[in-house]
């Protein structure tokens, strides 16, 4: 989604403004735009398209400036054009903003400057805000910022600044991230970390609310009452080269190859030397985990998916019933208390807009918060009562792979530690299941060497228009994840049943051409799923099984296999999730699809 990055100081303002906007373009947009101001002077380019539109236009010209704001814009109001995107600038022209999030009453605004005068360029709904800066505006920004952001509904990060106070830019946030990066005689504001941690890494997270003022050798940060408040500045440890690709042609296909790391960081976190799970940084107390009655798990697209696989973790070891619903459906449902129950929030960013209005409504009814996050710092971990971390790095191509490994791993571990607390599973089971745990890393790395293999598959079936894929149990999960991941980098229709679902409906649409993609790994259900793959063979399907390392009766009904090794169900969609991400990627980089940005995509759904 949208991205904005600003700079105060005497580098070279394109370049920074530049880089910035490219470490910021894995978030997806469709245009983008930067303002400089230069000796008292405000100026502003802009262009749809990728980036190197713009830079190339800018290549004929002279940018300069001490202080410049910079966005790239994923359309919500109006289209993707020049005077669509961002930054916008106020009627006079002497004030430009970058903006992140939506204005629910733009209409209601606009309507009432036009009354007074008011011309406006865009269809946007940001432009509303610009305007109102400028109609408060006296001799002081943030005093203007502070009287405009009254009167906008809905969400906000923006960035402001004027050629009549070139020395200064200001910024302020409701419901969409902004940090400040702290220099030596130059400061930088960014909605993402990635933009400036080539320049620094000493942070501030604005909260909701806070108004910054940001100078090139200070700054000041005050709260909603117009109080100055101190805040710590926090140190990022991670460094800009795990944004890199690193010799591999997409960042999907590193961060698919990553896994068996991410999944060994993340034992080496959670479990000590005796195996022993421990949660050293959850900040909820044990007490409130064992008494709860029920778990209410609430995420979006992947996590949901996570989630789904979770909700079958915990219920198999620990019996506590728990419900899994789709962020933007649950923050609209009745939230039922019936004793002791808490919200479980699942999010890569951390960032979702969706989910962190979940968490908000239901801390508002008194539900405890317990987040599996991996971006630490975002909205969702500071909001949280407790936090998981994921400890997946940086993920940087918009499809998740390897958070998602990331988190069926934490939620593995999640649900033999809350287990425990219960006095549901004995300390040997446990410590079997950790080590079993242990083994699947080098699992994985053995499903990754049959990468050509599984590009053979690719090939052959990488111009069908559709797939189906189906599994049972803990692997239904699997098969919407595995649809999710084709569908949105190849921009192949795909959709996942439950297989036993098939003959109630979608069977109909299985002819000698359609791919159905059959987790068919050993599980309670493994009898069953075949039955239902004979279904799929009797209307003559293209059936492509995932399945469990020497099961050779399945080759009587498949047209390809991938075989997998031998784990119990529990940790099985750790393993059939990895060809399913292969699959996928192969065949969308057979159609010449753009893996790591594929159109319409966000990499984080800060928008409602
Ligand atoms: C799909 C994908 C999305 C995200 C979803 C939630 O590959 O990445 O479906 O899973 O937008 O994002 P987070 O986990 O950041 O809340």
């Amino acid at each position: 989604m949208c991205g904005i990055v600003g700079y105060i100081g005497s580098k070279d303002i394109e370049t920074v403004l530049l880089v910035g906007l490219e470490r910021l373009s894995y978030r997806g947009y469709d245009s983008a735009g930067i303002a400089t101001i230069f000796k008292g002077e405000l100026s502003s380019w802009k262009k749809p398209g990728k980036l190197h539109v713009l830079s190339s236009h800018l290549k004929n010209l002279t940018v300069k400036g001490t202080s410049g704001i910079g966005h790239t814009r994923w359309a919500t109001h109006g289209e993707a054009n020049e005077v669509n995107a961002h930054p916008h600038v106020s009627q006079r022209k002497k004030i430009a903003i970058v903006h992140n999030g939506i204005i629910e009453n733009f209409l209601d605004i606009k309507k009432k400057l036009e009354r007074e005068g008011h011309i406006f360029r865009s269809q946007t709904d940001t432009e509303v805000i610009v305007h109102l800066i400028e109609r408060y505006y006296q001799d002081n920004l943030e005093e203007a910022v502070e009287k405009a952001v009254l009167d906008l509904k809905g969400t906000y990060a923006i960035a402001v600044i004027t050629e009549k106070e070139p020395e200064k830019m200001v910024v302020t946030r409701k419901g969409s991230p902004l940090i400040l990066g702290i220099g030596k005689d130059e400061n930088y504001i960014s909605s993402d970390i990635n933009a400036i941690i080539p320049h620094t890494k000493d942070v501030i997270y604005l909260d909701d609310n806070e108004i910054g003022i940001i100078k090139r050798d200070s700054y000041q940060i005050k709260n909603k009452n117009g109080v100055i408040v101190t805040k710590d500045i926090e140190h990022i440890t991670w460094d800009s080269e795990a944004v890199e690709k690193s010799g591999y042609d997409h960042f999907m296909l590193k961060e698919i190859t990553e896994q068996p790391a991410v999944i060994r960081t993340i034992i080496s976190k959670y479990v000590n030397e005796k195996g022993q799970i421990q949660f050293k940084d959850i900040r909820m107390p044990n007490s409130d985990l064992a008494e709860i009655n029920r778990l209410i798990i609430q995420a979006c697209g992947t996590s949901w998916h996570a989630g789904l696989i979770g909700k079958f973790l915990v219920e198999q070891t620990s019996r506590v019933l728990t419900e899994v619903d789709i962020s933007s459906e649950f923050r609209y449902k009745q939230m039922i208390s019936q004793g002791k129950e808490i919200v479980a929030a699942i999010s890569q960013s951390g960032e979702t807009a969706d989910t962190i209005a979940c968490i908000r409504e239901a801390k508002s009814k008194f539900f405890k918060i317990l987040s599996f996050v991996n971006v630490k710092g975002s909205t969702i971990d500071r909001e949280s009562d407790g936090v998981i971390y994921s400890h997946s790095g940086r993920e940087i191509g918009v499809a998740s792979t390897k958070n998602f490994l990331a988190q069926l791993t934490t939620m593995y571990l999640f649900s033999i530690y809350f287990a425990q607390l219960r006095w549901m599973i004995s300390e040997e089971k446990a410590a079997e299941m950790v080590a079993e745990l242990k083994k699947v890393p080098e699992y994985i790395e053995t499903i990754l060497t049959k990468d050509a293999e599984i590009e053979k598959i690719a090939e052959k079936y990488h111009k069908s228009r559709e797939f189906i894929f189906v599994g049972r149990g803990i692997n239904f999960p699997s098969a919407l994840e595995g649809a999710l991941k084709l569908k949105e980098i190849s921009y192949i229709h795909a959709t996942g049943y439950p297989a036993g679902e098939l003959k109630h409906g979608p069977i109909a649409l299985i002819d000698d051409k359609l791919p159905v993609v059959c987790i068919a790994t050993q599980s309670a259900t493994y009898e069953k799923m075949v039955s239902n793959i004979q279904e799929i063979k009797a209307r003559k399907g293209k059936i492509i099984v995932i399945a469990t390392e020497g099961d050779e009766s399945i080759k009587e009904v498949a047209d390809d296999i991938i075989y997998v090794p031998n784990v119990s169900e529990e940790l099985s969609p750790l393993l059939v999730a990895v060809p399913l991400q292969m699959l996928a990627y192969h065949i969308a980089v057979k159609l010449d699809c753009d893996v790591d940005q594929p159109r319409n995509l966000a990499k984080s759904v800060t928008v409602e």
